[in-house]
């Protein structure tokens, strides 16, 4: 397997559990939940960048005349709907941060709907990365087969015949 596509699926898998982690602030502590979420920004920054080639071709494609997406398209919609979705995301969070803007010096003051707005994108993203997890689901189970499941080594079998008959008895 290339070295590409296996930091690919550990990057993926933690940033996935951290997500998970993300989505449940009240256990671990608002901090906590902060800055790990400004950590897993650092993440998907890091997942789009392994991904970028792909990102400029079919964005080419899309300008090319004549060209299609060639069944791209709704990976393409999906991953801008879910990079919008993120930046919401921690746009909302920095204006309610409790912990990481207030350790900078700076309180912003508690407004309107920033909160429902926090909620309500983080829930949106849950459902975009249900899909775009479905949608990469083939390359998720054949690459973890072949990170995880080790080979069995097999010994070669080696048949005798007992009735040969240039040997002689
Ligand atoms: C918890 C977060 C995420 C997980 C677990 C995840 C998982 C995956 C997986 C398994 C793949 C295929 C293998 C690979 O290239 O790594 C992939 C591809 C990709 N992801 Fe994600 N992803 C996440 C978040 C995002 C976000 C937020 C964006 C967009 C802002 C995004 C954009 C892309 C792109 C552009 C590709 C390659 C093109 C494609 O096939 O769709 N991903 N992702
Ligand atoms: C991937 C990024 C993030 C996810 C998935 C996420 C998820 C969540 C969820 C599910 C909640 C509970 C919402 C509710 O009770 O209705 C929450 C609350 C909160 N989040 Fe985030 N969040 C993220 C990023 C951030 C960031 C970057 C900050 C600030 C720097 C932040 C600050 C907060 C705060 C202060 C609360 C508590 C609000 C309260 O007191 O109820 N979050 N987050």
């Amino acid at each position: 397997m290339s070295k590409t596509n296996r930091i690919k699926l550990l990057l993926d898998l933690t940033t996935f559990v951290a997500f998970l982690i993300a989505m449940d602030p009240r256990s671990l502590g608002i901090a906590v939940h902060e800055w790990l979420t400004i950590a897993l920004a650092g993440t998907i920054v890091v997942h789009l960048l392994l991904n970028w080639g792909w990102i400029v071709e079919v964005t080419k494609r899309l300008f090319a005349k004549g060209k299609g997406l060639n069944g791209s398209r709704v990976n393409y919609i999906l991953n801008w709907a879910m990079f919008i979705d993120g930046v919401l995301i921690m746009l909302s969070g920095i204006m309610i941060s409790q912990a990481v803007m207030p350790s900078m010096g700076i309180v912003l003051p508690e407004s309107f709907g920033w909160r429902g707005l926090h909620s309500f994108s983080t829930n949106l993203f849950m459902l975009g990365l249900g899909l775009h997890v479905a949608l990469h689901w083939n390359w998720i189970v054949s690459t973890s087969k072949r990170l995880f499941v080790r080979k069995v080594k097999q010994t070669p079998v080696v048949v005798m015949s007992l009735d040969r008959k240039d040997v002689q008895a």
